[in-house]
């Protein structure tokens, strides 16, 4: 890996900087995820990987009493304070790594998101985090995330509107692999992602090693009808593909 995913997101972070829904991700995925969220009236929330913040906005806009937003990358949380300056919503965001949580105490979160966290790390990484998560968590206090699907880059062409190339990469030879990407806005740009891959069971076992034994609830999204009936050109090339994977799981 030449550049560093914080070097990554440094330089594309202007062009992840949004007030509506823009990307394709934006459609299939952060609704659901939200949707998920609720109750956030008056929880204590912890956003990791929030990036410039979008989806950290909405939960605070959806009532949270407190929301903490944490990404490594210094000009996504530049962008993030930036909204916040603007548009105060009594949002804290820190620049940090998901996997340093020293600084929260054990149980203190009543929920903790990671939206497209967990395709930038690998799988030692990814229980690293879940640990702290574990940790931070009050009994009974959920834990949502979403990660690209493990099989879209194996069903999907390397084609817009939605990207990885895996170079050839087996689904269990290509574990842990970095697959290179990018997801398209539905203004025809778009911004690079990375997906370090992982099988399905890999998100399993590491829920398990950080600690959580209840069964969570597991859902594929994908472009819906309603999607394609929005913008059919955008989403027809994605029809019938799984596209993110999101789980809930509760401590
Ligand atoms: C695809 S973006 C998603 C941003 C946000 N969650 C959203 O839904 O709009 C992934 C974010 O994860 C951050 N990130 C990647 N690895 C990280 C790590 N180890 N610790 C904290 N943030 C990380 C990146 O800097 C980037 O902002």
């Amino acid at each position: 890996m030449n550049e560093t995913t914080s070097e990554l997101y440094n330089r594309s972070a202007q062009d992840w900087k949004r007030a509506e829904p823009r990307l394709l991700s934006d459609f299939t995925a952060r609704p659901f995820l939200l949707s998920w969220c609720e109750p956030v009236n008056a929880q204590s929330v912890l956003d990791l990987g929030c990036g410039e913040g979008y989806f950290t906005r909405q939960l605070k806009q959806r009532g949270a009493a407190r929301v903490e937003g944490i990404d490594s990358s210094e000009e996504m949380i530049l962008g993030a304070t930036a909204a916040e300056e603007a548009e105060p919503l009594g949002i804290r965001y820190q620049v940090s790594d998901a996997a340093q949580l020293s600084g929260f105490r054990d149980g203190e979160f009543d929920l903790v998101v990671a939206v497209f966290l967990f395709n930038y790390v690998d799988s030692e990484k990814m229980t690293e985090i879940m640990k702290g998560i574990f940790r931070t968590l009050r009994i009974g206090g959920r834990f949502i995330f979403s990660v690209p699907h493990p099989l879209f880059a194996f069903l999907h062409d390397e084609a817009p509107p939605f990207l990885f190339q895996r170079n050839g990469a087996g689904y269990f030879s290509g574990r842990n692999e970095l697959f290179e990407g990018q997801i398209w806005q539905r203004d025809g740009s778009n911004v690079p992602v990375r997906c370090i891959h992982k099988t399905l069971d890999d998100y399993f076992r590491a829920l398990t090693a950080a600690g959580f034994t209840s069964m969570p609830d597991v859902q594929e999204l994908y472009a819906q009808p309603k999607h394609l009936k929005i913008d059919p050109e955008f989403f027809e090339p994605l029809k019938d593909k799984p596209l993110h994977l999101a789980f809930r799981v509760s401590r």
